[in-house]
């Protein structure tokens, strides 16, 4: 039977069509998020993000994700409540983040942070609405108490006439934080609460699809989102920004780049073959919050695109949500390695409402691989080899 069911696949992986990376792949059904590459559009569960993005705040935005709808006054006072109840780091956390080496990278911080936080929370069973809550209301603590520990400062309390994106930025800076910043990055937070079937929740999927845990599948979704081709171009399209320097220098870096097999961080993206919809929000916002910066930005992004369809014709590669991001988030004052933890801050919404379609309606994700290795080697016992 065994030998039969092997057969059966073998069968079934040569037969059906292959895409490098999965590219064009429906992997599962969703009503979270939907994403128009071809429109640049993008819609949580029917709302245009156009509309969301400035309208609305975090907080809605979780709810929307998680409950299905838009709240009303009650349903936010009563999804805030909560949120500001869970905003608790249990003690084991906070020693594991006080015994972190010098050094550490705050994705490898908060990877290692939110495994330990499903340990000391018992978090077990089938992912449940609460769990999501919780482990989302941790993100901005575990961030901040690490940020300041790491700076030789002790952790401050949580306040709790702070909403979920204040209390953020005051845990980081222990400073009052400004409305316009509050603003700023809630809008961010909103832009980047989901986005389908990205690397990272496509990940946290297949770990919830094996009916494990939800902070299990957090953690890996975390994994996924740190490389540099995903999450991880956040602080690399800073970095970028800062090699280049000045406006003179901006064609010969990108020049030089390209011809050197380099890639452009915050441009290109696997669904989008124009403009990120969240990349011109951002845009726009990049403009007011900093506008030394946005115009040195802008330059970079208009001679970038235009190399690039010079050098790469055809391949349609435009800005995409990590370009403005980073002078976004500079501008209100988060580290350049915070910000694709920052990234993770806000995604972690939509990985948990994921992860609660993916175990409502289960079914193990377990594809198939295309063998290319030898099929009939004979065999050689150890000491004859
Ligand atoms: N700079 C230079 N060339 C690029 C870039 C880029 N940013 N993006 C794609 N290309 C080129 C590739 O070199 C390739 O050229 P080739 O056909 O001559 O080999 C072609 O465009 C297609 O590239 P792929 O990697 O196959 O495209 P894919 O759809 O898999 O890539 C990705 C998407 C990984 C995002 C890519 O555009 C990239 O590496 N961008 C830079 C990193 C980045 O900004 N990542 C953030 C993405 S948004 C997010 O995850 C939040």
């Amino acid at each position: 039977m065994a030998e039969q069911r092997t057969l059966a696949s073998d069968e079934a992986a040569s037969t059906t069509p292959r895409k490098a990376g999965l590219e064009g792949i429906v992997a599962a059904t969703t009503a979270i998020s939907n994403v128009d590459g071809q429109a640049g559009r993008l819609v949580y569960r029917g709302y245009d993000i156009h509309d969301l993005a400035h309208s609305t705040t975090f907080e809605e935005i979780a709810h929307l994700l998680w409950f299905g709808h838009l709240p009303t006054h009650t349903e936010l006072a009563q999804l805030q409540d909560n949120l500001r109840e869970q905003r608790r780091l249990p003690e084991g956390v906070l020693n594991i983040l006080r015994d972190l080496p010098p050094g550490t990278a705050p994705m490898d911080a908060l990877r290692t942070a939110v495994s330990a936080w499903g340990m000391y929370s018992n978090v077990q069973g089938k992912p449940s609405i609460e769990q999501a809550i919780a482990l989302t209301a941790c993100f901005p603590l575990i961030l901040a108490t690490f940020q300041r520990l790491r700076l030789g400062l002790e952790p401050l309390e949580p306040r709790a006439d702070l909403g979920h994106t204040a209390n953020y930025l005051y845990l980081l800076t222990g400073q009052e934080p400004k409305a316009e910043h509050i603003k700023a990055l809630d809008a961010y937070l909103v832009m980047l609460a989901d986005h389908s079937m990205n690397a990272s929740t496509f990940t946290a999927r297949v770990v919830a699809s094996t009916a494990s845990d939800l902070a299990s599948a957090v953690v890996a979704a975390i994994c996924a989102l740190k490389g540099p081709l995903h999450g991880g171009a956040a602080d690399k399209s800073y970095e970028m920004l800062m090699a280049i320097g000045n406006a003179e220098n901006a064609e010969p870096w990108i020049r030089a780049t390209l011809a050197s097999g380099g890639r452009l961080m915050g441009f290109g993206h696997r669904a989008y073959k124009t403009t990120d919809p969240r990349a011109e929000e951002l845009r726009e916002m990049a403009r007011h919050a900093d506008p030394t910066e946005f115009a040195f930005a802008r330059r970079v992004e208009e001679l970038a695109i235009s190399i690039l369809e010079e050098i790469k014709p055809g391949r349609r590669l435009y800005t995409n949500v990590d370009f403005y991001s980073a002078v976004l988030l500079n501008s209100v004052g988060i580290p350049v390695d915070l910000f694709t933890p920052t990234f993770a801050v806000a995604r972690v919404a939509g990985w948990t409402a994921h992860i609660l379609e993916q175990a409502a309606n289960n079914r193990l994700i377990r594809p198939l691989a295309e063998y290319t290795g030898a099929t009939s080697l004979p065999f050689v016992p150890l000491d004859e080899r």
